[in-house]
């Protein structure tokens, strides 16, 4: 299955569920004024201003999709008929939210091949605009409160709340560390796996979980599918560290090559190197990371150390066999072997792209 070709024919989609729920223009239709109609007035235009226009700027840039993707392929994976594209846009919109609130918190300059939100529509709109983010995307369930059951509703909910926390959890791991804060320039393998398995492991895991609540998996199979996808996401976040270090293409949309040795990220490959490059390497790099520095011919010296000792290796194996470990829970639980085989060329897909 080529599932670049299924990226691009669900985004459309998506974007046209997104758009149902958060209107490009607030108007009194708005599906959020149906839900909780206004007390006093109307006031559509710093709405307009301050959260649909923020909100369809970072949305209209693009990104690839891949959580309501895997949202959907959890779907047809457990055997639902049942169309819940709708609620595929839970993680979705909160992830571009998160996108928006990191930048801020990374002091990113680009995303997405543009100025940050923050950099366009100033700090407090991004913040307050990202934050919304958070919420407006389970419209959909508070509109289809009758096609669900109170206990369906529920778990969505708990789930919902669970993995916001750990996204919370993940962001202050690592915003610790590239700050230098706490056990920075000690840290394990096992503690960058945590970090991620909360801050990008994260989403994922929420899609497929609501994904599979939704479509009646017992709480056995959510709980597994919910681990293959939190893999999947961390495994999404290595070749990321990889790409940021290393990708030309992935480069143009995030402004340079190697962003993270500028933020001071611990990725796997700064811990790794850290772990194994000899005292005088070891040094270097945690100077240069300690810099925050823009100048690229510092970020490159950074990059060939990381380079020498084979941390470019280590990470994509280790990603590569993590992908394949998890398959081990899931596979026997899963009715459609078609589906299967999408799942698993999915989670190839992510592990191997290039932007
Ligand atoms: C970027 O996520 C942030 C990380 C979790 C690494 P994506 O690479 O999924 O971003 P878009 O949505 O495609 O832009
Ligand atoms: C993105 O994380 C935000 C979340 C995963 C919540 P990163 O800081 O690692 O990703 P980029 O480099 O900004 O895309
Ligand atoms: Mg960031």
């Amino acid at each position: 299955m080529d599932i670049g070709k299924f990226l691009e024919q669900t985004a459309p989609q998506i974007d046209k569920a997104i758009e149902k729920y958060i209107p490009r223009k607030f108007s009194k239709d708005a599906a959020l004024f149906k839900v909780v109609p206004p007390l006093y007035s109307y006031n559509l235009e710093p709405l307009n201003k301050a959260i649909a226009d923020p909100i369809w700027d970072i949305l209209d840039r693009g990104g690839k999709r891949w959580r309501p993707a895997l949202f959907l392929l959890i779907c047809e994976a457990v055997g639902n008929k049942t169309d819940y594209l709708e609620f595929a846009i839970i993680p979705e919109v909160i992830h571009n939210g998160t996108l928006i609130i990191d930048d801020i918190e990374d002091s990113s300059e680009i995303r997405r091949g543009k100025p940050c939100l923050h950099k366009n529509f100033g700090v407090d709109i991004a913040i307050n605009a990202g934050n919304a983010m958070y919420y407006l995307p389970l419209l959909p369930l508070m509109m289809n409160r009758e096609a669900l059951s109170a206990e369906v509703q529920r778990d969505v909910y708990e789930v919902y709340v669970q993995e916001m926390i750990n996204l919370s959890m993940g962001q202050a791991m690592d915003i610790a560390w590239h700050r230098g804060m706490a056990n920075a320039d000690t840290l394990s393998e096992e503690d960058y796996l945590q970090m991620c398995a909360y801050k990008t492991g994260t989403l994922a895991r929420m899609a497929a979980k609501i994904a599979a609540v939704l479509s009646g998996a017992d709480e056995n199979l959510v709980e597994k599918l919910g681990q293959l996808a939190e893999c999947i996401g961390v495994a999404f976040q290595m070749q990321d560290d990889i790409l940021d270090l290393t990708g030309e293409e992935f480069a143009k949309s995030k402004g340079c090559v190697g962003g993270d040795i500028s933020e001071g990220k611990r990725s796997l490959l700064v811990i790794y190197t850290l772990q194994n490059a000899n005292t005088v390497d070891k040094k270097r790099l945690l100077e240069i990371l300690s810099m925050h520095t823009n100048d690229q011919n510092l970020r490159n010296e950074a990059i060939a150390i990381i380079k020498k000792y084979g941390a470019f290796e280590h990470v994509k194996t280790l990603a590569e066999r993590m992908v394949v470990n998890s398959w081990s829970e899931v596979d026997k639980l899963l009715p459609t072997p078609q589906a299967k085989e999408k799942l698993k060329a999915f989670a190839e897909f992510l592990i191997k792209r290039n932007k």
